[in-house]
């Protein structure tokens, strides 16, 4: 089966085509980045006109590049949710009338479902049941996947995504948006113990995050430091790294104690922040000394992209889901709602 896979969910656009039997055949991204960066985050209304305006040229591209005709393609997969309602309606309404168009089924995707199977593109995807972190900009969950829709929630942040956290600290050093990549290369620069940031939450019991102290913290010392505006060169540095390892070692300590109450020796990581290297040199540590398995996507398939809707909704629509003509998208759509297949 051929599904072909759109993903506009917020400020990227991703098109893909996915095959059942031979894998992934094209994929290709538009990003926003440059279009949002002057306002320091993303504008929804702008987001869904530049969707408008790149979908179907990528669509094009990517039928081209993998030299698929229409009439070869069995099922059109779109993001319907969460996201930002305008940009998500780009996507579900472009691969709706396409669907209708070429007479194939359609089916609307949870964006993060996406992100947690991605990993599955890879050479070596990890068998079920496995722990899965999901970490982007809107989410920070723990969820114990027993097969596809079949999740659990272990813990998720009670305030900021993970992602987010590093976009707000980014902006607080007056880094661009988006903050995460920003972070982590400046990190390269600093000196590891002159800060020491908290790990939230890690001397409670169970599996939630908090990100919003450690934001405030990050505050704080970026203003004790401050000369004029901004602290000097190095003490940037200094502050990404230790921001950053507090992150990271939050996650790893959280993962850990998952992967013990789940009782499993898998652990998956997905979604925009495990694309970050320090997070999987720390996690590839923590999994060793468990006797564990970590396992992760290529580094452009940790952000958004339309090859894990493309894969997510061809699973799916091979399990003989598909939705009827109403275009219904779902800002706001817990993942444990799915059905299992
Ligand atoms: O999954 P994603 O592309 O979009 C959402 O679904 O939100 O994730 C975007 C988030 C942003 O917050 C971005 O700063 C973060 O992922 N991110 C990173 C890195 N690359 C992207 N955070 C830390 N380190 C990175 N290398
Ligand atoms: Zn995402």
């Amino acid at each position: 089966m051929k599904v072909l896979g759109i993903e506009t969910s917020c400020d990227e656009t991703g098109i893909a085509l996915y095959d059942s039997e031979k894998g992934l055949l094209a994929d290709a991204l538009y990003s926003q980045v440059d279009l949002h960066a002057q306002y320091g985050g993303v504008v929804p209304e702008l987001a869904s006109r530049d969707h408008v305006r790149k979908i179907l040229p990528l669509v094009k591209q990517v039928m081209a590049v993998a030299d698929v005709n229409a009439d070869c393609i069995n099922g059109v997969a779109f993001t319907a949710g969460p996201g930002l309602v305008g940009a998500l309606m780009v996507g579900s309404c472009v691969g709706r009338a396409l669907a209708y168009s070429w007479r194939v089924p359609a089916i609307g995707v949870h964006h993060m479902e996406g992100h947690l199977l991605a990993p599955l593109l890879e050479n070596n995807p990890p068998d079920f049941p496995f722990v899965a972190l999901l970490v982007s900009g809107g989410h920070t969950q723990l969820v114990k996947v027993q097969g596809i829709g079949q999740y659990e929630l272990l813990g998720e942040s009670l305030d900021d995504a993970a992602g987010e956290a590093f976009d707000k600290a980014a902006k607080m050093l007056d880094l661009d948006y988006p903050g995460g990549p920003q972070i982590a290369a400046l990190a390269e620069k600093g000196v590891a113990g002159r800060f020491k940031f908290p790990r939230p939450m890690v001397d409670r019991p169970g599996l939630d995050f908090s990100f919003s102290g450690l934001k405030t913290y990050m505050l704080n010392s970026v203003k004790a430091h401050a000369k004029d505006l901004l602290p000097d060169e190095q003490t940037m540095a200094d502050l990404a790294y230790a921001f950053q390892e507090s992150v990271v070692n939050t996650l790893a300590i959280k993962c850990r104690r998952a992967l013990e109450q789940a009782q499993l020796k898998r652990l998956v990581i997905a979604g925009g922040v495990s694309a970050n290297l320090a997070l999987r040199e720390t996690l590839e540590t923590m999994v060793k000394k468990q006797g564990a398995e970590l396992y992760y996507a290529r580094l452009q398939f940790c952000t958004d992209n339309g090859a894990m809707i493309a894969y997510a909704g061809c699973q799916r629509l091979l399990a003989g889901e598909s939705m009827g003509y109403e275009i219904q998208v779902k800002p706001r759509w817990p993942l444990d709602e799915l059905p299992a297949i």
